[in-house]
């Protein structure tokens, strides 16, 4: 074992060949997110800790167990790394006061941060496309908000499946909540620890247990649906029958309640069996309380999030490879004059926008084109003084079956604009 300090644990690295793939997806993704009329926003990765408390929940596995929460020795604060990013989105929205003239429509990407047990497709830092539809209440957006993921995955060729559930408005819930603590207060031998301490601060939590001694109790329990009210059933109603209307295939899952607080009414998730444990690939629902909650004046609002290691391991195992860039040409040459030359060729292709990796450090021209080879260059350009003398380029294609050329510097640049390889 050696000494050299390492990563911190459930905290990747992204290597180069991983970022390429990332670059190709982000790229899908704000072209997707362009389509849909959404625009990023940027917003801190440490905030105040009260503001996660305030949005996710004081009694949340997330902000009980998973923050990383520090005390800034400076001033005394209390200061977290996000562990999400609609408190963030919210908080911002309402200190810039962006929906003075209507909703907005937002979306974000950025590196996430929980204290949980790493494991496969779960990491302590981890990334999340976050999208925020904020101002907007009608069933129109939740449905609206499904279909663009839809579309996502369509792109990308995946097909994680939708689950769906509502979870009504506080009324409902309040009713809800007093049934549900009734019951397993009448239940108490088969809770666990965790179940005993949320009882009476959260037992909707004590459903989303993954405790296998408590499923069965679990899926008896008092449901939420029988406690709707008619408005948020029409609610819901509406969201599926425009989903249907897309195409959208959906199931209805009464256990589905969310990690985190803030949610009402619709909550979705989008599932695959395809990546072990952590199949949950995006997620999110309405959350029509939480602005007022986080002392805006309130507006309704709705957004999901999903975790781009699980989208991209979901690529990896089946969807359509991302096209990944590579450069346009690799220069080598030997000689002086020639190395001249080749300066300045790489700066005329540059010029044009041609991505050139021109050789450093010397070597044969047998050694260099090895280089060439595993820099997946589409050509190679060979400049010797030959070459430099007359001003030319000997333009090698690295794919494909093209012959070998020599040619002046706009032909090589015309050539590498239109060349199909
Ligand atoms: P969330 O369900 O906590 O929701 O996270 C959304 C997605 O982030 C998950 O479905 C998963 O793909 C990914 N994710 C979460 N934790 C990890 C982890 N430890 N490692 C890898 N991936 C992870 C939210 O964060 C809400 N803010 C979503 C939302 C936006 N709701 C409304 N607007």
């Amino acid at each position: 074992m050696s000494n050299n300090i390492q990563s911190v644990r459930g905290m990747n690295d992204c290597l180069p060949d991983a970022a390429d793939t990332w670059q190709a997806f982000e790229a899908i993704v704000r072209d997707w997110l362009r389509r849909y009329g959404y625009r990023e926003m940027r917003t801190p990765i440490l905030e105040h800790t009260g503001l996660f408390k305030r949005a996710i929940g004081e009694v949340t596995d997330i902000v009980e167990k998973e923050m990383y929460t520090f005390v800034d020795e400076l001033n005394g604060e209390s200061l977290a790394l996000r562990p999400e990013g609609t408190a963030s989105s919210v908080r911002a929205v309402i200190q810039h006061n962006l929906l003075y003239d209507g909703g907005k429509r937002l979306w974000y990407t950025g590196p996430m941060f929980r204290h949980e047990r790493p494991q496969k497709g779960r990491y302590r830092q981890f990334h999340q496309v976050g999208v925020e539809a904020l101002g907007f209440a009608g069933p129109d957006t939740d449905a609206e908000l499904i279909v663009m993921c839809a579309d996502l995955w369509r792109e990308l060729d995946i097909a994680p499946t939708l689950q769906i559930n509502t979870l009504g408005d506080y009324e409902s819930r309040q009713r809800h909540r007093a049934k549900l603590i009734a019951y397993f207060e009448a239940h108490q031998d088969v809770l666990d620890e965790d179940a005993k301490r949320r009882l009476h601060s959260n037992p909707l939590r004590i459903l989303d247990s993954k405790n296998p001694a408590m499923q069965a109790l679990a899926d008896n329990a008092p449901r939420l649906m029988d406690e709707l009210d008619d408005e948020a059933l029409a609610h819901f109603d509406a969201v599926q029958r425009l989903l249907r209307a897309s195409g959208i295939a959906f199931e209805i899952n009464p256990r589905l309640v969310r990690g985190l607080d803030y949610y009402n009414r619709t909550v979705f998730e989008w599932v695959t069996d395809q990546l072990g444990a952590q199949g949950t690939v995006c997620a999110g629902g309405r959350y029509d309380g939480l602005i007022g909650q986080l002392g805006g004046k309130p507006a309704p609002a709705a957004g999901f999030a999903m975790g781009i290691e699980r989208l991209l391991a979901l690529v990896e195992a089946g969807g359509r490879p991302l096209a990944v860039p590579a450069p346009d040409a690799y220069i080598v040459h030997a000689g002086e004059a020639a190395e001249r030359f080749a300066w300045q060729v790489a700066a005329a292709l540059r010029a044009a926008g041609l991505a050139t990796v021109l050789h450093c450090g010397g070597g044969s021209f047998k050694s260099q084109m090895k280089k060439a080879d595993a820099s997946r260059a589409r050509f190679a350009l060979i400049i010797g003084d030959d070459e430099a003398v007359l001003l030319q380029v000997t333009l090698k294609p690295l794919r494909g079956t093209g012959e070998q050329t020599r040619i002046e510097v706009p032909l090589v640049i015309e050539t590498l604009k239109n060349a199909t390889i």
